[in-house]
């Protein structure tokens, strides 16, 4: 590759041959969503969203090369030649024995822990993500967060994503023979889309080996992770990212994968692992409700978009621009002094609604306000991760969320430089009318992942 790193400008390292038009809307066509949505933007219509940061899963844009290999999808239902390519490129890049395909995360998550989690079981996270903790208490199993300190750090830290290790080794010894397998979840995406460094997966694999405990990474934002890594952790300076995410992989005994986020693709995943016993009992389950082995509940040329997509998920100058769109708004949120996570996430910014507005309390979801106060400025979409979605309790009460954030999440290779100006022009305007901002309140709150389907109102 002809690199030329003389310039200061990070461009879009693509070209753009489809387009799509974006969907202009008035403020009394938000309004008038949000009152038929219940106030909850999940239930809003895109067509009704101008800027859809409500996600980076699933919402990329595919590439011609992608394109390309889904024509040549090979639909065979049992050993598809789409398949032989998929599992070269997980093996290829994640070094692990068996690749299950699934047709998302989650999917991967619920075999793996159908096979692995018993009632009373503990499983261990930096943080989990809300489907992973649902289907640990969908098995009856407890999920325990043990992010490192710094996370909760008003100072920039390299890797805020870290797992504690000290109450990793604490936990591990005080619960013998209850804890099935522990999880790093890269980037740490409920903590803020926070890197893990290698040290701390080596470290952990330590701990982990010491007490016999499998160790599993939440690989959804690997290649993400590997840059972090690349830029800020010492010694990596000179390692591509897709040797260091061989690295990362080769420190686990398997990994989740959700294949809409650095898969780049559609609709995808799959579960990894070397344990044979494990494996075994996945696929059965696989073949009761995801599909035969070899497709796991995707088509051919799905299985084709992820095996080309996690290797683009992996080059440098998609992953500079990646990473530097968001730094981007985060300097420009900055000049003005809106409270946010820092240094931002990868593929994400979190904004700090709990900052930002002091005077709704965590029971009127300043988040949620928030979220919804920018969607009506400016059609632009983002997600609470507070306490609508963490505040509820297995036993049905409410606690406040350790914070009160809104996602603004980046769908990959969607938005250029004056998407995000616009964005950050619409921020600003919200923060200067920010004393305006009422809380809301909860209509109706189904008993779990509530915020997909809550219906709330404006106080
Ligand atoms: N793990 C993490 C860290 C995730 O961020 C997600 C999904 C999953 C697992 C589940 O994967 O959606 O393919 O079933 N996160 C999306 C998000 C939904 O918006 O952050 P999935």
């Amino acid at each position: 590759m002809v690199d030329d790193r003389t310039f200061e400008t990070i461009i879009e390292p693509f070209r753009i041959k489809t387009v799509e038009p974006l969907r202009r809307t008035t403020r009394a066509r938000r309004e008038t969503a949000l009152r038929e949505a219940g106030w909850n933007l999940f239930s809003v219509h895109g067509e009704d969203v101008l800027i859809d940061l409500l996600t980076d899963s699933g919402t990329g844009a595919l590439s011609a090369r992608q394109w390309g290999m889904m024509m040549q999808g090979d639909e065979t239902y049992a050993g598809a030649d789409s398949f032989y390519r998929f599992e070269a490129a997980v093996k290829d890049i994640t070094g692990l024995d068996h690749v299950i395909p699934t047709h998302q995360g989650r999917a991967a998550e619920r075999i793996l822990f159908r096979a692995m989690v018993n009632p009373g079981d503990l499983v261990i996270n930096n943080t989990h993500f809300d489907t992973t903790r649902a289907n640990v208490e969908y098995r009856e199993g407890v999920a325990m967060d043990i992010p490192c300190r710094e996370a909760a750090d008003q100072d920039d830290h390299p890797f805020k994503g870290n797992i504690d290790l000290e109450q990793l080794e604490e936990v591990l010894s005080g619960n013998p023979g209850r804890v099935p397998l522990v999880m790093i979840t890269v980037t740490n995406n409920s903590g803020g889309g926070q890197p893990v460094s290698l040290g701390n997966i080596r470290a952990a694999r330590a701990i982990c080996d010491r007490h016999k405990v499998p160790l599993f990474l939440d690989a959804c934002r690997f290649a993400e992770n590997a840059w972090f890594i690349h830029l800020r952790e010492e010694g990596q300076q000179d390692r591509t990212p897709i040797e260091i995410a061989r690295e990362m992989f080769s420190l686990v005994d398997g990994a989740t994968m959700s294949a809409k986020k650095d898969g780049m693709a559609n609709i995808g995943g799959f579960l990894a692992l070397n344990d044979m016993d494990v494996v075994v009992q996945c696929r059965n389950m696989l073949i009761l409700t995801e599909g035969f082995p070899t497709y796991g509940g995707l088509a051919g040329y799905d299985l084709e978009a992820v095996a080309v997509g996690l290797y683009e998920a992996l080059e440098e100058d998609y992953l500079r621009y990646r990473i530097r769109s968001i730094a981007y708004l985060a300097d420009r949120l900055a000049e003005v002094g809106i409270p946010m996570i820092t240094p931002p996430g990868g593929h994400a910014l979190y904004l700090d609604a709990g900052k930002m507005l002091p005077h709704i309390p965590w029971n009127e979801y300043p988040g949620w306000s928030l979220a919804v106060a920018i969607y009506l400025e400016g059609g632009i979409r983002g997600c609470e991760i507070g306490s609508v979605m963490f505040g509820q309790q297995p036993d049905g009460t409410e606690q406040a969320a350790p914070r009160e954030l809104v996602r603004l999440a980046f769908p990959r290779r969607v938005y250029t430089q004056s998407h995000v100006d616009y964005v950050a022009e619409v921020l600003l305007r919200v923060y200067a009318n920010r004393d305006q901002l009422r809380g809301m309140k909860m209509l109706d709150s189904p008993p779990v992942l509530r915020h997909f389907t809550a219906r709330l109102e404006p106080i």
